[in-house]
């Protein structure tokens, strides 16, 4: 058999993206030739950042990754992945309580492509505690979330809070 360039696809919310994604992009970067970070579309009814914004932070991060690729999905992950001729589902693990979840969805994408494997990675045990609706929780409440998200969405978190409270006096 060829020796096809590997791609995998990195799914997820990413509202917003914190230094564990980054981490797991990484990762990924490291192991497959290329890594589509896909956006879902229409996740959540409010999010905080818009998509074109989820979208313009996780270039800027990834500027001097030439293997790194944003994108955006709607709908089914699997049709996506298979849209892409990408055989790969990448996803960090973090804690046992992330397990269930993941592991429900891994084999529910299975049972949909059984072409498609998911492949689960750790990040960096000092992300393990770092969850989007956390960050989002802390930074609204004016709590420091330096060194748990990139630069980019710290300044970010906090033109969304200084407008907020600017709305509110
Ligand atoms: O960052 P998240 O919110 O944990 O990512 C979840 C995501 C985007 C990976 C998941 O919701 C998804 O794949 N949605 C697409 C719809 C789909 O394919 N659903 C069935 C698979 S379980």
């Amino acid at each position: 058999m060829s020796n096809p360039s590997r791609l995998a696809v990195c799914p997820g919310s990413f509202d917003p993206l914190t230094n564990g994604h980054v981490d797991i992009i990484q990762r990924g970067a490291r192991l497959f030739d290329r890594i589509v970070v896909a956006i879902l579309l229409n996740a959540e009814k409010r999010p905080l950042f818009s998509v074109e914004e989820r979208v313009d932070i996780i270039r800027s991060v990834f500027k001097d990754a030439p293997n790194v690729e944003v994108d955006t999905f709607d709908g089914l992950l699997v049709e996506y992945v298979a849209r892409r001729q990408a055989n790969v589902i990448v996803r960090g693990l973090r804690a046992l309580a992330d397990f269930e979840y993941e592991m429900q969805m891994a084999l529910m994408n299975r049972h949909l492509s059984a072409e498609v494997e998911t492949v689960f990675m750790m990040p960096s045990e000092k992300y393990t505690y770092v969850s989007s609706r956390l960050i989002k929780e802390v930074a609204a409440l004016g709590g420091s979330v330096s060194g748990l998200v990139p630069a980019l969405v710290e300044s970010r978190l906090a033109t969304r809070r200084t407008a907020a409270k600017s709305y509110r006096t």
